[in-house]
């Protein structure tokens, strides 16, 4: 039996370089181990918490999956789909928003920021939340747990609602005996934070990311705009605190990484090191960003992949529904 690994992306912007390193390149490393089933898709129903314009979110939608497709993902490996082309996770949503408790959901960091940051500013806590977002983790727990997931590969700063997930599990199991498996969160240690142009993390949030397939010319403007030190040209570099570096090892070669490495301990100046990261990642992603264009212009074609892998998916879920529903008397 093959073990099965989850992971989703909300469409509410450009695929950045932060979810590229963080979610997408680690989760397409794992999936190559042919121990695992890879379900990935695209979380649209997370990502309508955020997103209230109809085509906006449905370009959002299509632009993810075809950043997946042109990275390697290969439909036919995977089950790969839309969220909400799979009504058994709403499904579970439900029922499992009945075994998770409020205060749990209170402490989740997606709405606890979003009320730190409305009483710093004076306002009420509430502000701007809708019961979407407050309880987000508990559509999440139905993405994974729905199938059975071992492994989920995502970025740090997702760990905490992976845990809400196995919490829920827990509570479930407990009440009618072994039904969910206990997912891990599966962080790259390496890449857990890739900061943006202004030195915070990269985050659509704060407008300050390099998207994944920018053209060529743009790619290598916001390389040239991501904040480094002032130290001069010849003064040895500190690789391990470089965005610039943390960047660079992202998408060259191992002999390549040490040698760059090397150079920056003895002294090379930010605009040279910043050309030669634009060089490798153009060199990478040149590629890629060609299938991309051609993908995103087709969606009749990225539609029916979609369809078939929610066919696919629901084909697992919809039978451990039915023995859900059971176990807890509907
Ligand atoms: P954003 O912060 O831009 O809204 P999301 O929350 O949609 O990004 O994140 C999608 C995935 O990418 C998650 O698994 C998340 O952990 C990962 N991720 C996002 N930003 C970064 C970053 N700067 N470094 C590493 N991983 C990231
Ligand atoms: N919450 C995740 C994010 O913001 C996206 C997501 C939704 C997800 N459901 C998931 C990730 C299930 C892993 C597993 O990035």
């Amino acid at each position: 039996m093959k073990k099965t690994i989850v992971t989703g992306i909300k469409p509410t912007g450009k695929v950045h370089l932060g979810n590229y390193i963080g979610a997408i390149k680690p989760a397409l490393e794992l999936a190559k181990n042919k121990d695992y089933q890879p379900v990935y898709f695209i979380a649209d129903y997370h990502g309508l918490t955020k997103i209230h314009n109809g085509e906006e979110l449905r370009d959002l939608s299509y632009g993810i999956a075809a950043t997946w497709i042109a990275l390697g993902l290969d439909p036919a490996q995977f089950i790969f789909y839309r969220q909400s082309d799979v009504p058994e996770i709403f499904e579970l949503n439900w029922i499992l928003s009945c075994f998770a408790s409020k205060g749990l959901l209170n402490r989740a960091h997606a709405y606890k920021s979003m009320v730190d940051a409305n009483q710093q500013a004076g306002r009420d806590p509430d502000t701007g939340v809708n019961i979407g977002l407050f309880t987000y983790p508990v559509l999440m727990a139905a993405d994974i747990l729905l199938f059975k997931s071992s492994l989920v590969p995502v970025g740090k700063d997702q760990q905490q609602h992976v845990e809400i997930a196995r919490d829920i599990a827990e509570v479930f199991n407990k009440a009618y005996g072994d039904t969910f498996h206990l997912p891990t969160p599966k962080i790259e240690k390496d890449s857990s934070v890739i900061l943006g142009l202004d030195g915070r993390k990269m985050s659509k949030s704060y407008n300050n990311t390099i998207p994944l397939f920018e053209e060529s010319k743009k790619l290598k403007k916001l390389i040239n705009k991501i904040k480094t030190d002032s130290l001069p040209p010849e003064a040895p570099k500190d690789p391990d605190s470089s965005t610039i570096f943390s960047l660079y090892k992202q998408f060259a070669e191992e002999a390549e990484t040490k040698d760059f490495h090397d150079r920056l301990l003895k002294g090379i100046g930010w605009g040279e090191a910043k050309q030669e990261l634009f060089q490798v990642m153009d060199r990478f992603l040149s590629e890629p960003r060609e299938k991309y264009h051609e993908l995103i212009s087709s969606p009749a074609q990225l539609d029916d992949i979609l369809t078939a892998g929610a066919d696919k998916a629901r084909n697992i879920a919809a039978p451990f529904l039915k023995e859900i529903r059971g176990k807890v008397g509907l």
